[in-house]
């Protein structure tokens, strides 16, 4: 599988100068933290719509009751959501509400989940997101356990879009891979030094 990299621009500071300098990345991750699922707070559905790329934009919902709010997501441009199955009772709800808008749905499990709690929905979602670490801020290291997870996902199924997100760097990167991930969010590694250089390390692995 082609590996992907999504640069996590709330390493960027959610500004238009960090979306213009990866343009040679795949996807845009955008991190939506509503205070309540994670202790901190960041943009919402305006900042989505506001920023001006050609790159499709990832929307990481790390947001309480997701059914309430995905629809604004989609109407401000997302092309891809996720959200966490730890912050709903209708996971299938929210699946169907972004597919029925051609938008694709991803499901994301925190690293303390067992992966066992997936499970049921994917034969539904367009792909599922591993964190890495604990959701809520950048900058933390990698937790590889983490990896049994993509690992027993990926036997099950061999083609399902599969990306991690948290301590990704040129190393974590190979590791991630080598266990079945082939969408890697990157944040804190992608924004320091050479960013060209550093998306092309981050492909390497393939
Ligand atoms: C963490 C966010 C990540 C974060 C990744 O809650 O979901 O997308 O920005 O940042 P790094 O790559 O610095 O771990
Ligand atoms: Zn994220």
């Amino acid at each position: 599988m082609n590996v992907k990299v999504a640069p996590s621009i709330l390493a960027g500071n959610f500004t238009q100068d960090a979306v213009d300098k990866v343009k040679s990345a795949d996807m845009i991750h955008i991190d939506i933290m509503d205070g309540e699922f994670v202790p901190t707070k960041t943009v919402w559905a305006d900042l989505v719509a506001e920023l001006e790329t050609d790159l499709p934009k990832d929307v990481h919902l790390m947001i309480m009751n997701p059914e309430e709010y995905v629809e604004e997501f989609i109407g401000a441009g997302a092309d891809s959501i996720s959200f966490h199955i730890e912050a709903t009772d209708v996971p299938e709800a929210v699946i169907g509400l972004i597919q029925s808008k051609g938008v694709k749905a991803g499901i994301v499990i925190n690293p303390e989940t067992s992966v066992e709690k997936i499970m049921p929905f994917l034969e539904e979602v367009d792909f599922v997101l591993v964190m890495s670490v604990h959701p809520g801020k950048g900058g933390q290291s990698f937790i590889e356990k983490t990896l049994d997870k993509v690992k027993f996902i990926r036997e099950k199924f061999p083609n399902l879009d599969i990306e991690i997100d948290g301590g990704i760097d040129e190393e974590t990167a190979k590791l991630a891979v080598k266990a079945g991930v082939n969408i890697l969010v990157s944040g804190t590694y992608i924004y320091s030094g050479d960013i060209e250089k550093k998306i092309r390390e981050l492909r390497k692995p393939s």
